[in-house]
């Protein structure tokens, strides 16, 4: 099978004929990835079970982790869902098409395979350009995880998908940079208080405001919640990544040479000039930094270098989700590590 880049790199919408061409090999059991505003997605017909376990291959992702159908828009809801509570209209209404999943009652239709056998559906409406067009053509659910093999750093641009899955998508669709790159703000729904399943770029004080009511942290070890993007590793890079207050990564840089990358806050990079390592920096900005990290990481974990250490970004609400994700990314890797790889003299 083909994989071919259609698109550009511009990030303008793809041509007419290629979202038919992806509608015609989703259609056929097929998967395409295609771009949302988080990050890339790899797609199947959310109703053919032989293209979904075919995600699942690709991925190398385990079967009982359940996947969000994405929906060209709220029409169709109530064909996946058994009840639509008061409180996921209001957030639909708010929040889609946008960077925002709802995990709902599934309903009968809904095959085990998206749900990793449990009694609930993810569902999202995405705001990218390319992914709205291709639902409305599809005009169905299209089941999509993110484009990376699982536990890696998830595409932000169709060159990513390429590089993580190779000849693995059928097709893939290039809508250009992802404008959000954190993945999508995960709400449950499902259960008696709405829950927060993973942070991501909606805060949890505007989705206070618009339920009107607490959002609670979901409890690590509930099995009715599994999300991988909840498990302590992942979207790791390989090369061994510590996450560090400022002031350590300060100091202990100075042992370190250009074979260690530093990525830290704009504001910190004057205090690192003259450092041996490579330095990176990113804007001391919540969506910007959202935008570029995991193209970031991709590109320290190039394998140039034998160690990454991180800064942490502040502890405030507005760096909820990169916090999560930088804690994800760099759990592997422990200060025990750390501490080993320290030079010695
Ligand atoms: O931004 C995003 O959400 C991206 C784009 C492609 O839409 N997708 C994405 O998919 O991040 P994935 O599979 O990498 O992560 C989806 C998360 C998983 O952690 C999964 O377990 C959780 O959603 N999820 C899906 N359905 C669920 C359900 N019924 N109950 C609990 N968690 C669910
Ligand atoms: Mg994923």
């Amino acid at each position: 099978m083909n994989s071919s880049l259609a698109g550009h790199d511009l990030g303008l919408a793809n041509d007419a004929l290629e979202i038919d061409n992806a509608v015609a090999l989703l259609r056929g059991g097929r998967i395409v990835a295609f771009p949302t505003e988080t990050v890339y997605g790899l797609g199947a017909d959310a109703e053919n079970c032989q293209a979904v376990q075919r995600i699942f291959a690709v991925k190398a992702r385990p079967q009982r982790h359940p996947l969000i159908t994405h929906l060209a828009d709220t029409e169709t809801l109530d064909y996946w869902v058994r009840e639509i509570p008061p409180a996921a209209r209001r957030l639909a209404a708010h929040f889609w098409p946008g960077p925002l999943t709802l995990v709902l009652r599934r309903s009968s239709r809904v095959p085990d395979l998206i749900s990793g056998g449990l009694d609930t559906i993810g569902i999202r409406v995405p705001s990218h350009p390319v992914a709205k067009q291709l639902l409305r053509a599809f005009k169905g659910g299209i089941a999509a995880p993110s484009a990376n093999r699982f536990g890696r750093i998830s595409p932000t641009s169709a060159a990513h998908v390429r590089e993580e899955l190779g000849t693995g998508p059928d097709l893939i669709l290039d809508g250009g940079p992802c404008q959000v790159g954190v993945k999508s703000t995960i709400v449950s729904l499902a259960g008696q208080r709405p829950l927060l399943l993973r942070p991501g770029s909606i805060g949890v004080s505007a989705l206070q405001d618009v339920l009107g009511e607490e959002l609670c942290p979901a409890d690590e070890n509930d099995a009715q919640l599994r999300a991988p993007g909840r498990l302590a590793v992942h979207y790791a890079p390989s090369t061994p990544a510590v996450l560090l207050p400022s002031a350590q990564l300060i100091a202990s840089q100075t042992a370190y040479g250009d074979d260690v990358a530093l990525l830290c806050l704009e504001e910190t990079a004057a205090a690192l000039v003259g450092s041996r390592c490579h330095c990176q920096h990113v804007a001391n900005d919540p969506p910007a930094y959202g935008q570029r990290l995991y193209a970031l990481l991709r590109q320290l974990d190039s394998g140039r270098f034998r160690l990454i250490l991180i800064e942490e970004p502040p502890a405030t609400e507005p760096w909820q989700a990169i916090n999560d994700r930088l804690r994800r990314a760099t759990s592997k890797s422990s200060q025990l590590d750390f501490t080993e790889r320290q030079p010695t003299t």
